[in-house]
Order: structure tokens, then sequence, then C-alpha cells
């Protein structure tokens, strides 16, 4: 069993789930040892399949799957997590996180961590954790009976929201950070500052996110159906910046949110 989650991931949001099996046979292929699902994202049996069929021993890949904010009760989550461990298909999944808070606690978090160690009781899921999470919200989880087991609190963090306070309080509860859409939903390709630094060291701008979010001990989910793409972006991880590159990427922050649904937390 992989005993941590590995700090660098393949996503899979808004991939269909046709696309879905050979983007994780290839990625997993190249090295990727961390897949990232939802139950939201409508591909899990997809994602399944594609880490059965990759030749992977299933011990050495950690899947992460997502409970819907809508299902956070005791017996919706534990049913929720039913419906992905059948539709994954590969045995206990590694981690389940609570993929948005309840809006306005209308379901308490101790009720929801309940279940999280109930379905962690019967063999569904291994760890829990959670995403979208304020420091407030993590800081209440932590403290619910259960808390002390939260692995990781997913957020958005890119170079155009560095999330600073968020990922500050995160990393200080203990709590690991894992950063989703790192590219600020492509800019980071186009942004002359990462373009400079990219071509001073031979690399490319997703690179060289990638690797500022990892020098900030953050794990990274890059999502891609490209093999092309999933193998620049895994090399990432041989990529060190100076500080001034480090420097350089933190001036970019400008609070810039992408995902920010009308059930988000008051950020
Ligand atoms: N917890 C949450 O609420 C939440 C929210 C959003 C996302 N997530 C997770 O985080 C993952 C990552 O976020 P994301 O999918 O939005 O963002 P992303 O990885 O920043 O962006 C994915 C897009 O970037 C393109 N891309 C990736 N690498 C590239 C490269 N080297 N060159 C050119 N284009 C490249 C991909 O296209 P190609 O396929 O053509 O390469 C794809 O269209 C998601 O997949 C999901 O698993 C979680």
């Amino acid at each position: 069993m992989v005993a941590t989650i590995p700090s660098f991931g393949l996503g899979t949001f808004r991939v269909d789930a046709d696309k879905t099996v050979n983007a994780v046979k290839s990625a997993l292929q190249i090295g990727y040892r961390h897949i990232d699902t939802a139950q939201f994202y409508n591909n899990e049996a997809a994602v399944g399949q594609g880490v059965r069929d990759s030749g992977i021993p299933r011990e050495d890949v950690w899947v992460t799957t997502k409970v819907w904010w809508e299902r956070l009760a005791r017996d919706k989550l534990v049913a929720s997590l039913k419906e992905s461990h059948a539709l994954l298909d590969i045995g206990t999944i590694d981690l389940a996180l609570v993929h948005w808070p309840s809006p306005n606690s209308a379901v308490p978090i101790a009720e929801t961590l309940a279940a999280m160690q109930e379905a962690q009781q019967l063999g569904l899921i291994r760890h829990y954790g959670v995403s979208n999470f304020t420091a407030p919200l993590l800081e209440e989880a932590l403290n619910a009976p259960g808390g002390g087991e939260i692995v990781t609190n997913q957020i958005e963090v890119s170079p155009f929201l560095a999330n600073r306070a968020l990922v500050e309080a995160t990393q200080r509860l203990g709590v690991k950070v894992t950063a989703y859409m790192p590219l600020g939903e492509g800019r980071a390709h186009n942004d002359p500052t990462i373009k400079a630094i990219a071509a001073k060291h031979g690399a490319t701008p997703a690179q060289v996110t990638f690797a500022w979010l990892l020098s900030r001990d953050i794990v990274v989910l890059s999502a891609s159906t490209n093999a092309e793409h999933q193998q620049i972006n895994w090399d990432a991880q041989k990529l060190k910046l100076e500080a001034d590159d480090i420097a350089k990427i933190d001036a970019l922050d400008e609070g810039k949110r992408n995902a920010n649904p009308p059930f988000a937390p008051k950020w």
C-alpha cells in the first residue's frame, strides 16, 4: 500500500469517461502513482478500469475520490462511498474527500467525519480528508472526533491564486495541501514571467508552475489526456527553481479564483 499521498497526481475533472481509461493507463505507465477523481466527475468506473488495465500493481497506486456536498449526512455519505467503491472496483479506496464543505454547516462536520470512519470500518476507504475548506472550517474539522486523521485539504492554488494564508494555515495545522487547477485554467502557459523562467531553464511554463508548487511542499494535481503532456508534466519534478524564480512567481498572485460555485464557503 502507498503509505502517504504521492506528491504528483493525475487529475480527471472534465475528462469524459471514454477518454479516462487511456489517460489513466498512460499516466501510470509514465510513473504517476496518484489518480484523483470524484463522484461528481462521472468517471470513477473508467478510472478503476484504467488502474486495473495498467499492469501496475493495485497496491502501488493511490486513488482519491470525493463525496459531493449534498451527500455529507451519515447515511448518504456511506451510500455514496459504497457506490464509488463499486464503480471504481479496485478494492479499498485510498482516500475519500469531502468535496465541498456543507453550506452553512447544515450537516455538522462531526457527523460527516463519523460517517468517514464508518466507511473506513466497512473497508470502503483507507483515509479521509477535505477539499475547499477554509482555515476556520478546517480547524473546526480537526477539533471534531476523528479530525486528527484528515490527511489533506485539496484547494485551488495557482500562480494567480497563491492562496498563501490558507496554504500556510493548512500546513501549520499539520495537514498536507493538495493543489487543483494549478495552471490557472491554462493562463500559466502564456504568462510572460513564467515563460521567461521556463526559457531560462529549458523547460515549459507548465513545468515551471508545477515546480513552484512542489517548492511550497504542495501536492500537485495536473490533468491531461495527452500522453506527451502527461510526460512533460511528470518531468517537472526534476526541475529545481532558483529563489529568484520563486519570488517572481510569488509576485504574480492576484487572488484570482476560478472555482467559486454558489455553494462555496465564504473564502
Ligand atoms: N476539489 C475540487 O473542488 C477540484 C476542483 C477542480 C479540479 N480538481 C482536481 O484537480 C485536477 C487538476 O485541475 P484541472 O483539471 O482544472 O486543471 P489543470 O491540470 O490545470 O488543467 C487541465 C487542462 O490543461 C491542459 N494541459 C495539461 N498539461 C498541459 C501541458 N503540458 N501543455 C498543454 N496543456 C496542458 C489539459 O489539456 P490536455 O488534456 O490536452 O493535455 C487540460 O485541458 C482536476 O482534474 C481534478 O482532479 C479538484
